[in-house]
């Protein structure tokens, strides 16, 4: 008899929702095989909801869990009750998470808990650092030790997974799933004007620039954003910076004081995912601490 796999997507944040997506969607492509369930927990909200409506997923959850100024352990916690139920009702045959926020190491946790085998997407990142970056590079090896399969995009991250002592046959060297959404969405033609952007001011050449990395709050934050206000001083005859200011308040606080009134920079919402990657194409440099950005 065929027993098609429940599989359970849980994600919650912008970059897991579109480093998902195109898993999501191959899944999709074998129904004869698969039942896919989409469960995303709502870490994020709008920066998340935005990446849904690009990608066309519907989820079949939203544990609803974003408090505004949220702590790591509320999201853990939030995640983990809400996460329970889902699996109980839900009895999948694998869950599959994404990268390293807290709510892949929640979704790890809620797995191990319900004995449900886990596969996890983009295995192996590694610092070494315990506290760089914070709180990711504990969240990605407190996954890899649930997960049972682990998706590593480069031969680096197989060999830091085989470094840990992890089977060799539980490891797939797949490449990086954030590719293959860029390259979905950078073919397709997209004007910048109909997202309100309009950014070949007189000719200047564009400097990107995204920053929200928790390690940064404070001093490092401040003194990133002093240096990008300098930078748009002194190359403002040849050169303008363009910043979609992260949602995050720790973050937003101190760009909109340091940045706000500033000469030649403009602060923008987030973008979108697709004029995201348009602006990307167009911009001179791009200064950024993301790691799906560094990747694109
Ligand atoms: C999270 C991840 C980080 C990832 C980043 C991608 C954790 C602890 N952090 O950081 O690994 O690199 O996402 O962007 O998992 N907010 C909104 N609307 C949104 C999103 C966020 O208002 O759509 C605000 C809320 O006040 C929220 C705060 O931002 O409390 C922080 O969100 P959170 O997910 O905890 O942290 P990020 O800095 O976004
Ligand atoms: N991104 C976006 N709009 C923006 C900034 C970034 O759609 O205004 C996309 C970007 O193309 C990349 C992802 O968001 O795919 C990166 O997310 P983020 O920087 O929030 O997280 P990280 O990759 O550092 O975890």
């Amino acid at each position: 008899m065929s027993h098609k796999k429940k599989v359970l997507f849980v994600f919650g944040t912008r970059p897991e929702a579109i480093k998902m997506a195109t898993v999501i969607s191959e899944v999709k492509k074998h129904p004869d095989l698969f039942d896919p369930v989409v469960v995303v927990t709502g870490q994020h909200r709008e920066m998340l909801d935005q990446v849904l409506k690009v990608f066309n997923i519907k989820p079949d959850y939203d544990l609803m869990i974003m408090e505004y100024e949220q702590t790591v352990s509320s999201i853990v916690c939030r995640c983990l009750q809400g996460l329970e139920d889902v699996i109980i009702r839900e009895h999948p045959d694998i869950i599959l998470v994404q990268g390293d926020t807290s709510t892949t190491f929640a979704s790890s946790l809620a797995a191990f808990y319900q004995h449900v085998p886990l596969g996890h997407i983009e295995a192996g990142l590694r610092t070494g650092k315990k506290y760089y970056p914070f709180p990711e590079e504990i969240n990605r090896r407190l996954t890899s030790v649930v997960a049972d399969i682990h998706f590593a995009p480069t031969q680096t991250s197989v060999n830091n997974l085989l470094a840990e002592g992890i089977n060799k046959s539980a490891i797939y060297l797949t490449g990086n799933t954030v590719i293959d959404a860029l390259q979905q969405v950078a073919k397709k033609e997209f004007n910048l004007k109909h997202a309100g952007i309009s950014v070949k001011e007189k000719g200047k050449k564009l400097i990107l620039v995204t920053v929200h990395r928790r390690e940064s709050f404070g001093a490092p934050l401040r003194n990133i954003c002093e240096a990008i206000k300098k930078i748009a001083h002194k190359h403002k005859e040849i050169a303008t910076v363009i910043l979609p200011v992260h949602k995050n308040p720790m973050v937003s606080g101190t760009v909109n004081d340091i940045l706000g009134c500033a000469d030649n920079v403009q602060l923008i919402s987030p973008l979108d995912y697709e004029p995201f990657i348009h602006l990307m194409k167009i911009s001179h440099i791009i200064l950024t601490d993301s790691g799906g950005i560094q990747e694109e």
